[in-house]
């Protein structure tokens, strides 16, 4: 049987660079324009964010961390208890509240994942590049079909963007990149017009910065931005249309 979900893994150059910002909207984007079944993962341990936004503030709720064993596969029952549904096409896996090192063994998140992809139409993953460091014996990168890169526009991001991108191209020549711009009209940025020769990969979409929307993310949550006619809006939907194509042209070929 064919496997049509898509895992799309969400990192960023530096920290604040929005990553989980445009990876929350993006999954909600989807969930609320298709009829797709969304699995949205949070894999940032003690990261208060994805919690935040949607007030969920349970300390007994598990995380992956919690149905790991390096031994046996987690049951689906066991899976069961950590996704989250908010009665429509979109759930969640949040991160465990307090933070504690994860390590996962690439058998086994192949095994998760591979099991999610069978259910939903996207899997989307807000995964900062030490948490595959902990990984043993693999690479999450290496389960994704996508690695979407969310970079501000200053110096130290750039140079970190280069870092990253060097890394992917020489070790998963395989793995398609799309490199993102955020917040480039908030200082300190490099020019736009010397951002496409400074950075080694093309750049998929530049994302400005809006004050409103942030309060509205973080107040109201993903879902409600999208009411919007505003640049953000309209970008973001852009990444996320993107995505949803790639799933469409996949089921009708
Ligand atoms: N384009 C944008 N417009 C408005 N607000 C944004 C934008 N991008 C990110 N934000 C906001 O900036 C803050 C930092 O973004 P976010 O938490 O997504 O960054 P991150 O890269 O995931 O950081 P961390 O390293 O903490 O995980 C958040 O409050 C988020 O809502
Ligand atoms: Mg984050």
């Amino acid at each position: 049987m064919k496997i049509f979900g898509k895992v799309i893994i969400f990192t960023g150059s530096k920290g604040g660079c929005g990553q989980s910002f445009v990876a929350n909207c993006v999954a909600n984007y989807c969930a609320i324009k298709t009829n797709y079944n969304i699995l949205m993962i949070d894999m940032n341990a003690g990261s208060k964010d994805s919690r935040a936004i949607y007030n969920i503030s349970k300390e007994e709720l598990m995380s992956i961390a919690d149905i790991y064993s390096q031994k046996k596969k987690p049951s689906i029952s066991e899976i069961k208890k950590i996704i989250v549904n908010f009665n429509n096409s979109l759930s969640y896996i949040f991160p465990p509240l307090k933070h504690q090192e994860q390590f996962f063994t690439y058998t086994f998140l192949k095994y998760l994942f591979n099991l999610f992809k069978g259910i939903f139409d996207l899997v989307i993953i807000d995964c900062d590049l030490f948490v595959d460091f902990n990984i043993k014996k693999g690479s999450i990168y290496d389960l994704s079909d996508e690695l979407i890169i969310v970079s501000l526009a200053d110096k130290v991001s750039v140079s970190n963007l280069n870092s990253m991108i060097d890394y992917f191209s020489k070790g998963k020549e395989n793995l398609n990149i799309k490199v993102l711009i955020n917040k480039y009209n908030i200082k300190p940025s490099i020019p736009l017009f010397n951002l496409n020769s400074l950075i080694r990969y093309p750049i998929s979409q530049f994302l400005p910065y809006d004050r409103d929307i942030e309060n509205l993310y973080l107040t109201k949550g993903p879902a409600s931005i999208f009411k919007y006619n505003l640049k953000l809006i309209n970008d973001l939907s852009q990444v996320a249309e993107s995505l949803i194509m790639t799933i469409f042209n996949d089921y009708n070929n």
